[in-house]
């Protein structure tokens, strides 16, 4: 039987820090959902049909370092509210999860559509300010140059989309545990998540 942990929330909580450590601490597998909707983007911004796209996705796609532009975000979260795109990608991302001792993935929609029945629910948020301030940090490390009103404008733009769409929209499940890390270190965030994997294992 595998150990599964859902972690959802939005743009820059920390949900990809926090997974990989949690991956890293167990053992476990990690996936990073948002590269397959990255991926779908950056083939839509080639000239592909979205859908098809998605359903003749390769894992030699997922290539992070290509797909952590703003621009292919931006064309993430577009192509992430057709449901066409959305069900492709469900049975690679179930895979995953049941593969192996143990998985962690994150995402807007694990905990609720993609992983119902995950042993652990984590909802990962941020302060919309902090999480623009991270998202900065990370374009800057890349070597691409960011306007910081421009970023929490696209931020919060970005999550308007994922919570506003009709298709597996981004919701705290309501067994989800909810760790704000406004205020928070990865170390901090890390040690709370795995109190709470603890408790159910
Ligand atoms: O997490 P990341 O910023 O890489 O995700 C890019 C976009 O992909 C999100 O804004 C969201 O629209 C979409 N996404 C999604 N469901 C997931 C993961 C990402 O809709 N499970």
């Amino acid at each position: 039987m595998s150990f599964t942990i859902a972690i959802d929330g939005p743009a820059a909580a920390g949900k990809g820090t926090l997974a990989r450590a949690l991956a890293a601490h167990y053992g476990y597998a990690y996936l990073d959902t948002g590269l397959l909707y990255r991926a779908v983007g950056a083939r839509m911004l080639a000239g592909d049909e979205p859908a098809a796209a998605a359903r003749s996705l390769d894992p030699a796609d997922l290539d992070p370092t290509i797909l952590r532009t703003q621009t292919v975000a931006e064309a993430a979260s577009q192509v992430a509210v057709l449901p066409a795109v959305r069900v492709a990608l469900v049975a690679f991302q179930q895979d995953f999860a049941r593969a192996g001792q143990g998985a962690v993935l994150d995402g807007r929609d694990i905990g609720t559509v993609i992983c119902p029945q995950a042993e652990v629910k984590l909802f990962v948020t941020a302060s919309a300010e902090v999480r623009a301030d991270r998202r900065m940090r990370e374009l800057l490390d890349a070597g691409q140059p960011a306007d910081p009103a421009v970023i929490l404008a696209e931020v919060i733009a970005r999550d308007r989309r994922d919570a506003d769409r009709s298709t597996a929209p981004l919701v705290t499940a309501s067994d989800a545990t909810l760790i704000d890390t406004t205020d928070l270190t990865p170390a901090q965030a890390l040690s709370r998540a795995i109190a709470v994997v603890e408790a159910r294992r």
